[in-house]
């Protein structure tokens, strides 16, 4: 085979021009008909899980293989785990544990050593989320002696913590984790919504009032800075070198989706405060700019790459996460529930008449406003197709479970705990800081980091 997997958009192209693009076998999906959403939902997660090749013999267990990076696959495990809850198909639950488990890094916080040389507290972040859904929707449980859901995001949460730099821009975390990688210099939204979204919800969940002081504490630093604005615009992150008084300007859904999830987790947490409720009402007002008008005003659109082409390999996926936590904002903040479902139900409509490409005809492209298949292939399209698709089932599953209501995962406030010491991760790279004279190092780990990024900022750290 000439091609290879590795490249799927050229797989599509191929599959485009060798069979034609098919328009008339889109999935089809009766929104008022559960069955109908779930046998879509099924078809979407298996051409999705396609990609994934670690249950094969002598694959690495939880990552997808290239171009997509390791944060992805953690996403992807948290879209199946919402995929069972939803379904009840439990084809992929074995997998999923597997793949989460794999990953889980000797301290048990998502810190395995292939990985910690790029990775960023987002990446870590996305990880967490998986573990904390699995907690909250009562995913089987992992094999004794395992690291527990809720202790692996704890382990998680307890490391950020003492990430948190008052050093610069009066707080808030670096975007990446370690000095010798670029972006280290950036303070991202997505790594300061990740850790928000994650301290809320571990809030909600175990009742433990010190996440819901870093929740709030997290939230009051980025909303204090030009990156979070008082009309809830979120640009995508600041420069340490100028004290975050600047604000790389593109927004994109994933960040107004992970302070959405975060504030509604809070306004629950806090059973139905004011101020919080004001938040997610803002959030939500701050959401329509990627629902715009001349798209009907409920079709989801990444306005800073799709329309442009320009998307690069993470983005197409962004689309899942606001869809998962808006449908999650209906159950633990209801009042958002016509705010939320009809563009929960007019994207999912779009989404499953992209869904019509590919040899198979029901393949998904990524832009929801179409009615025939754009011809883009890829994990995050079927990801994002499969969230919005499946977000529809939200008004028939139950709520979140938390410790005293239900909940069988089993935490542990002090887990993880191993610190950042690079060189504990046995990586190679950490023992040798690149200094400006090791060029060829620095050429290496600029294409490795290049590797790691989430949020189409490349560009950023090279100008
Ligand atoms: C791997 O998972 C896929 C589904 O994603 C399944 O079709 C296949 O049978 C699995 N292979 C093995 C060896 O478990
Ligand atoms: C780490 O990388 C090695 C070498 O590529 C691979 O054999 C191993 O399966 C990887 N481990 C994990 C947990 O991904
Ligand atoms: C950086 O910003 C923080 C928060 O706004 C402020 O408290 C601090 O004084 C600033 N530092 C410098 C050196 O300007
Ligand atoms: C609601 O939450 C805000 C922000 O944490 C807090 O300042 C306020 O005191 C709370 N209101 C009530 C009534 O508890
Ligand atoms: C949200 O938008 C509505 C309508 O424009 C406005 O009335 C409301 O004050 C906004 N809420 C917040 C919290 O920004
Ligand atoms: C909190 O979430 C539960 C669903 O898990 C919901 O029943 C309850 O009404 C929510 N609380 C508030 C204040 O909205
Ligand atoms: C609450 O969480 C904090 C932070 O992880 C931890 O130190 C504390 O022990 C926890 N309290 C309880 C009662 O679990």
């Amino acid at each position: 085979m000439l091609f290879s997997k590795r490249n799927p958009q050229l797989l599509g192209m191929l599959s485009a021009l060798t069979f034609g693009v098919h328009t008339g076998h889109a999935i089809q999906l009766d929104l008022t008909d559960t069955n109908s959403i779930k046998s879509a939902a099924s078809t979407v997660a298996a051409n999705m899980m396609s990609y994934y090749k670690g249950n094969l013999t002598g694959m690495p267990v939880g990552l997808l293989p290239d171009p997509y990076y390791w944060w992805e696959a953690g996403a992807m495990f948290d879209q199946m785990i919402h995929y069972w809850f939803y379904t009840g198909d439990t084809t992929y639950n074995d997998v999923t544990t597997q793949a989460l488990l794999a990953q889980v890094g000797p301290e048990n916080d998502f810190m395995p050593p292939n990985q910690t040389k790029t990775e960023g507290n987002d990446d870590q972040a996305f990880w967490a989320f998986a573990a904390m859904s699995a907690a909250e929707l009562n995913f089987p449980d992992p094999p004794p002696k395992s690291p527990s859901w809720l202790g692996l995001a704890q382990a998680v949460f307890n490391l950020q913590v003492s990430r948190w730099d008052t050093q610069n821009c009066g707080g808030g975390l670096r975007w990446q984790i370690f000095t010798f990688n670029n972006g280290y210099d950036y303070k991202n939204s997505i790594s300061n919504g990740g850790f928000f979204q994650l301290a809320a919800r571990l809030a909600r969940y175990t009742g433990n009032d010190t996440y819901a002081q870093w929740a709030e504490k997290s939230y009051d630093w980025i909303t204090s800075t030009p990156l979070f604005t008082n009309k809830y615009v979120i640009y995508d992150g600041g420069r340490v070198g100028n004290n975050c008084s600047t604000a790389d300007p593109l927004q994109w859904t994933y960040n107004i989706g992970t302070f959405l999830m975060g504030a509604a987790n809070m306004y629950n947490y806090t059973n139905g405060n004011q101020t919080w409720r004001t938040r997610v009402e803002g959030l939500l007002n701050g959401s329509q700019v990627f629902f715009p008008a001349d798209h009907g005003g409920n079709i989801m659109v990444e306005i800073a790459c799709e329309p442009q082409l320009t998307c690069n390999n993470d983005q197409p996926s962004f689309k899942a996460y606001l869809s998962r936590w808006m449908a999650a904002t209906t159950q633990i903040a209801p009042f958002t529930v016509n705010f939320i479902q009809p563009k929960l139900h007019a994207s999912a409509q779009g989404a499953a008449g992209q869904c019509s490409g590919g040899a198979s005809g029901n393949i998904c492209g990524r832009t929801w406003y179409k009615n025939t298949w754009d011809g883009k292939t890829g994990v995050g399209e079927e990801m994002s197709a499969l969230s919005v698709i499946q977000a529809n089932l939200i008004s028939k599953v139950p709520g979140p479970v938390s410790a005293n209501n239900g909940g069988t995962s089993k935490g542990n406030p002090a887990a993880g705990g191993g610190g950042d010491n690079p060189v504990k991760y046995n990586d190679p790279s950490a023992n040798k800081r690149i200094t400006i004279g090791d060029k060829a190092g620095a050429g290496i780990l600029t294409a490795l980091v290049l590797g790691s990024l989430v949020g189409g900022v490349w560009w950023i750290s090279f100008v």
